[in-house]
């Protein structure tokens, strides 16, 4: 790949989004306010605005391997924060995808070395829901199934967070696990009870 075309592109870029809106720039240049932070993999895969249809200054945006909320990461607990707290987010979302590779590598009993702290805590996850995975026996489903649980324990990460829970106390905001399916292109909503999740962890995780 010859880096130097990302910089035409730009231009090409550019000059697409004025010919359709000559004030573009400007307006963007006023600040942003997205309703909805998206805490993705970074899989080359899995683009956020783009498979949600969305445009720049809609969404702000976390990604890392295998969408994961750990508390004690400081750069997802300080985005978190800054969208709950001052950009005033009102969707929160967890989006996975299916042959996730963090999620395949953690499936595999082996060392990788500086990864390991990281995926240690998918592995957390298989362990939580060691019975229900261990009861699949086709490998892909399994992992699928793991793919889905991980958005699911992700989501509850982010409602153990302290200002998370004020939020939804405050002002009632959401959370919502989603899995992009590569293969089709579409979007999952697990449609995961977070009422219920709530309601289930706050006897230990209760902040408030
Ligand atoms: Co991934």
């Amino acid at each position: 790949m010859d880096i130097n075309k990302i910089f035409e592109n730009n231009n090409e870029w550019v000059a697409g989004k004025l010919s359709v809106d000559p004030d573009y720039f400007k307006n963007l240049a006023k600040g942003q306010d997205p309703k909805v932070l998206f805490i993705g993999c970074s899989d080359s895969r899995v683009t956020a605005e783009e498979l949600m249809g969305l445009h720049p200054g809609e969404v702000f945006v976390h990604r890392n391997i295998s969408n994961m909320v750990i508390s004690t990461d400081l750069n997802m607990n300080s985005v978190v924060d800054f969208a709950v707290n001052h950009l005033n987010v009102e969707h929160l979302v967890i989006c996975g995808h299916y042959f996730c590779g963090g999620v395949k590598a953690a499936m595999q009993p082996k060392d990788l070395g500086i990864l390991n702290p990281w995926l240690r805590n998918i592995r957390d996850v298989y362990r939580i829901h060691k019975d229900e995975l261990n009861s699949i026996s086709d490998e892909n489903q399994r992992y699928n199934r793991l793919v889905e649980l991980n958005v699911q324990e992700q989501c509850i990460n982010l409602i153990k967070i302290a200002s998370v829970q004020k939020a939804y106390k405050e002002r009632n905001i959401h959370v919502y696990g989603w899995v992009f399916d590569i293969h089709s292109g579409r979007l999952i909503d697990l449609k995961i009870d977070m009422e219920k999740e709530l309601k289930d962890i706050m006897e230990i995780y209760d902040l408030g």
